[in-house]
């Protein structure tokens, strides 16, 4: 299965700029920097890094969970640092209070949405709440695409993947603790109703099994979907001209059961 994103490279005309946004404002230690990229370490498991671009850029939306007993005091020290937007519904609330927990969004120097998010029935002192904003793991990388069901069931198929709030034009499609949100191009990212279009990036899977590897490979060559292995232990294809790596990692495979993620309770014992 697909335990977790490992990593996030996104694209940026400025590597100073992102430096500046989330190093000096979101405190991300750098693990690596040349001229031309840049590698942020939010939590232990997960890298965002960015590399420079000579082309326009599309925003990305992606999305950090943190603890839900720590949700308010990420948002205060959000307010705290007096150079983050947080951003406004039409109503002008900022934080969502949903169902199963609560959001907030705002947006880096190159206009990416990012979100923190917290749910309730996350079990807290599992995984290290890291940095400032108490950062557990990457939840969400936003995927718009034209066919919602097309690629949604393209996931399901070659990943195994869970399916959650299933509409024609919106799904999130889940592996272990990643969530891929899988929107049509015509619906708009919420809350500033911003255009969902196609970024270019690359999108790192973790994986804790080298059969699961395997079986992704064999399900690429039955689908005639070209796909490399980069290094020992790391599988490269493209799926919707999103670029995938699958990288076995020593994330552990039954984390996302231990943090009671839904889709991934364990067995019950009677
Ligand atoms: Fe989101």
């Amino acid at each position: 299965m697909i335990t977790h994103f490992s990593q996030l490279q996104l694209q940026t005309v400025s590597i100073q700029g992102v430096k500046q946004f989330y190093h000096d404002q979101l405190r991300f230690p750098v693990v690596y920097e040349s001229d031309v990229e840049i590698w942020f370490q939010p939590t232990e498991s997960f890298t965002l890094s960015f590399t420079e671009a000579a082309e326009p850029l599309v925003p990305v939306h992606f999305a950090f969970e943190v603890p839900y007993s720590e949700f308010e005091n990420a948002v205060h020290w959000l307010q705290s640092t007096g150079n983050i937007t947080l951003l406004k519904w039409s109503d002008g609330r900022m934080i969502d209070d949903f169902e199963t927990g609560k959001n907030v969004y705002f947006r880096d120097g190159d206009g990416n949405l990012l979100e923190i998010i917290a749910h309730h029935y996350i079990t807290e002192g599992i995984l290290p709440a890291s940095g400032e904003l108490k950062i557990l793991y990457l939840r969400e990388v936003g995927f718009p695409v034209d066919s919602v069901t097309d690629f949604r069931e393209l996931l399901v198929e070659l990943f195994n993947f869970s399916l959650d709030k299933v509409y024609e034009n919106f799904t999130f499609a889940i592996g272990g603790t990643a969530h891929a949100v899988i929107t049509s191009k015509k619906r708009k990212w919420i809350p500033i109703a911003m255009t969902a279009l196609s970024p270019t990036m690359n999108i790192i899977f973790g994986t804790s099994s080298s059969d699961f590897m395997e079986e992704v490979k064999t399900k690429l060559t039955a689908k005639g979907i070209h796909h490399e292995s980069t290094e020992v232990g790391q599988l490269h294809f493209r799926l919707n001209g999103y670029s995938f790596y699958l990288k076995l990692t020593n994330f552990p495979a039954n984390m996302p059961a231990l943090l009671n993620l839904p889709y991934s309770k364990l067995p019950k014992h009677s």
